[in-house]
């Protein structure tokens, strides 16, 4: 995949209808929780981005035979050829996601050596959940760095009920424990479960799988485990976050979008701060899906006003959309607070911005933001994935030009999602495109 920047012009108001792709967040647990499986699985709507393409090596080397359809986006596992439980750490330190392999490869193998995950520099990011949460099974856990080594000892087979209570929600937590519940005879509580909807969708799959998971109020998850687990053919959800930031190019840019396969129910809070903005959001717009009405029709209002925001687990404010609409508050008028409460190191890009022009003070995990009536052109470095996209969409409204380096971040996350803004008007220059204007070819393939 390209490396190098993208040059981002001032662009007009952003326009158009664009569709949004599978979700990073759900696609990569649930490719994990195919190993819980002994035969060939098929996985619709899958994104083409680095961190999915990181994770399909990381489980053919555990053995997996895994085909990618980019065109057709249509991932094939075969996990019944899986027959090793431990994964290198040059492999694991890519992509935090790596961890979500543990409970999987517990489950079915008894055993996993693992190294601790590594990912986006958004803060300290621990473990200590997940591995809490192991040994509450009454399974060995020890920590020998880089390595984790965890194995289920015999008594733990035979433990009949298992009760967890997680002091945080986390997602990450959450979803290796309710994988490794699932295959083995007892039954499990996890009490203060989080329940992303990235989350549901693993419910979905686990439970197409055979999973028995019942979802009790208080945020309980009920698991009674089964003897084993059947491959599943299962599509992905749409992803949320790249509905948010396209949401927000078209705020930022004062422009409107028609997004007809978001999920609206997926993003309630964000919609509202939208709305708070003084921006019209018109959601469920394809009324053929009576459970949950899709499509979300954005128009946005001219002088956008300031808010404040609080980040935290589903169902409020999502902390990947914090950075992106921390870029749009910085053209709002008045003054917006917002206070990160889910990673400790969500601010990193606030130095980029007021590179730009922008006015933010920040005190910890709390940022204050005076609007201002222009941002400038500027050369920025992405910090990490969210942060490339804030950058990016700051860059739409910036005078001059923005030269946006770190976009390997960019990369992990996203499908082509830049084609999309492109079609929408925006002035956004690839690695590609930049080589294309260098060695002078025509340009009018690019839709500038
Ligand atoms: N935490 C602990 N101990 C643990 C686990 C988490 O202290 O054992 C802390 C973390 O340090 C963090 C907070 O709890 O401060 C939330 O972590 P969580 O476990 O909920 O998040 P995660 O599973 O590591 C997933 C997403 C993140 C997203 C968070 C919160 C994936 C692959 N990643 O991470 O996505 O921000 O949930 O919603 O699903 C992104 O896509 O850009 C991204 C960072």
């Amino acid at each position: 995949m390209s490396s190098g920047h993208f040059i981002i012009k001032q662009s007009g108001q952003l326009s158009g209808t664009v569709p949004v792709y599978g979700a990073k967040n759900a696609v990569l647990v649930i490719m994990t929780s195919l190993i819980l499986t002994n035969g060939v699985s098929v996985l619709d709507n899958v994104p083409n981005n680095a961190d999915v393409r990181l994770l399909m090596s990381l489980l053919q080397h555990l053995g997996a035979i895994i085909t990618f359809d980019v065109e057709a986006k249509r991932l094939t596992v075969d996990a019944s050829t899986i027959c090793r439980f431990d994964v290198l750490p040059e492999m694991m330190n890519k992509i935090r996601a790596s961890i979500l392999v543990m409970g999987p490869l517990l489950a079915r193998f008894g055993q996993a050596k693992v190294a601790l995950p590594g990912g986006d520099a958004i803060g300290m990011r621990p473990i200590n959940y997940h591995l809490q949460g192991f040994k509450k099974f009454g399974i060995a856990v020890s920590v020998n760095e880089p390595y984790i080594n965890a194995h289920v000892e015999a008594t733990s087979k035979q433990q009949s009920y298992t009760r967890i209570v997680l002091e945080y929600p986390s997602v990450g937590a959450t979803e290796n424990l309710l994988m490794y519940s699932c295959l083995g005879m007892g039954q499990t509580v996890i009490i203060n479960a989080a329940l992303e909807p990235e989350i549901f969708d693993l419910i979905d799959v686990l439970t197409k799988m055979g999973a028995k998971i019942t979802i009790l109020p208080g945020a309980t998850l009920l698991i009674d485990g089964v003897n084993s687990l059947n491959p599943v053919a299962h599509s992905i959800i749409p992803d949320r976050l790249e509905a948010g930031s396209l949401l927000v190019a078209a705020a930022i840019t004062k422009g409107s979008i028609t997004i007809p396969n978001a999920r609206p129910d997926h993003l309630d809070i964000f919609i509202e701060k939208l709305r708070e903005m003084g921006h019209s959001v018109v959601t469920g717009i394809d009324t053929a899906h009576s459970a949950s009405p899709l499509g979300i029709t954005f128009t946005a209002c001219q002088n956008p006003q300031a808010i404040s925001i609080k980040t935290a687990p589903y169902p409020g404010f999502p902390t990947d959309l914090q950075p992106c609409l921390l870029a749009a508050l910085t053209v709002a008028n008045g003054i917006s607070t917002i206070e990160e409460t889910v990673h400790d190191n969500r601010m990193l890009l606030t130095k980029e911005l007021n590179k730009m022009g922008a006015q933010i003070s920040v005190v910890g995990t709390k940022a204050t933001i005076r609007g201002v009536e222009t941002l400038y052109g500027a050369d920025v470095i992405a910090p990490d994935l969210r942060a490339a996209c804030a950058l990016l969409l700051a860059g739409l409204v910036a005078e001059g030009q923005t030269k946006l380096a770190g976009i390997n971040h960019w990369y992990r996350g996203y499908d082509k999602l830049e084609e999309r803004l492109i079609a929408m008007g925006a002035l956004i220059y690839t690695p590609e495109m930049q080589l294309i204007l260098q060695e002078n070819l025509p340009t009018t393939q690019l839709s500038l």
